[in-house]
């Protein structure tokens, strides 16, 4: 199938607020389900080990509920990933990061995650007084870094060799997008 087919294919995906009943769903995948694949490509240099009881991960989570800094995303009605954005300080200073996550493997590479992007990154200049966005990755996540350069994303930001992750050495990614660059 070509890729210009796949896209026509594609269904309905949204970008919705976080609410309490979405806790059990994020800690299903965040801490439940063993050696989750997503985890191999979202900082995996961290190796972080969540071992959190759902009580203490809902704890955690509780207070970004309804923040509107953190979303679910949805294809055809369903949960299927997450997106995330926080100001870098200071304050007001116009920067924010963000972050993205499609939990299942089976839905990576369709064109999902583009546009959730793209509604997350309108969203935030839209809900925000941000003048600058930016997304960290690192150079062997080629699907984060080609779904970014899709909506515009440049890699501005590279620090050689800075992450070790699966016996070899990675750079460091910040892609940016200016406010006024939005396609
Ligand atoms: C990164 C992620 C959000 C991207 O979402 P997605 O729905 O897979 O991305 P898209 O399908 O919109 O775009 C992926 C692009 O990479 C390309 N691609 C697909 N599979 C690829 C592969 N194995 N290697 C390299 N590129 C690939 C696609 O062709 C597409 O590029 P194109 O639009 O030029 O054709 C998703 O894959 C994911 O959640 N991965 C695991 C967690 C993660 O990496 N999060 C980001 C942390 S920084």
């Amino acid at each position: 199938m070509t890729t210009q087919l796949k896209r026509l294919l594609i269904p309905q995906v949204d970008v919705i607020p976080l609410v309490e009943d979405d806790l059990i769903w994020l800690w299903h995948w965040n801490v439940e389900v063993p050696d989750a694949e997503w985890k191999r490509w979202d900082g995996p240099y961290f190796g972080d080990q969540d071992n959190r009881s759902y009580r203490e991960f809902a704890r955690d989570w509780r207070p970004r509920v309804r923040t509107g800094d953190r979303a679910i995303i949805t294809v055809e009605g369903h949960r299927c990933g997450f997106v995330n954005r926080f100001e870098i300080e200071p304050v007001g200073g116009g920067w924010w990061e963000l972050g993205l996550v499609i939990f299942e493997p089976r839905l990576w590479g369709q064109g999902i995650g583009r546009r959730a992007l793209s509604t997350w990154t309108r969203q935030t200049f839209l809900e925000t007084s941000a003048r600058v966005l930016t997304l960290t990755t690192w150079s062997g996540n080629t699907r984060m870094i080609r779904c970014a350069e899709q909506l515009g994303y440049t890699v501005t930001g590279r620090v050689p060799e800075a992450r070790e992750w699966d016996g070899r050495r990675w750079d460091s990614i910040t892609m940016s997008l200016l406010r006024n660059q939005i396609a």
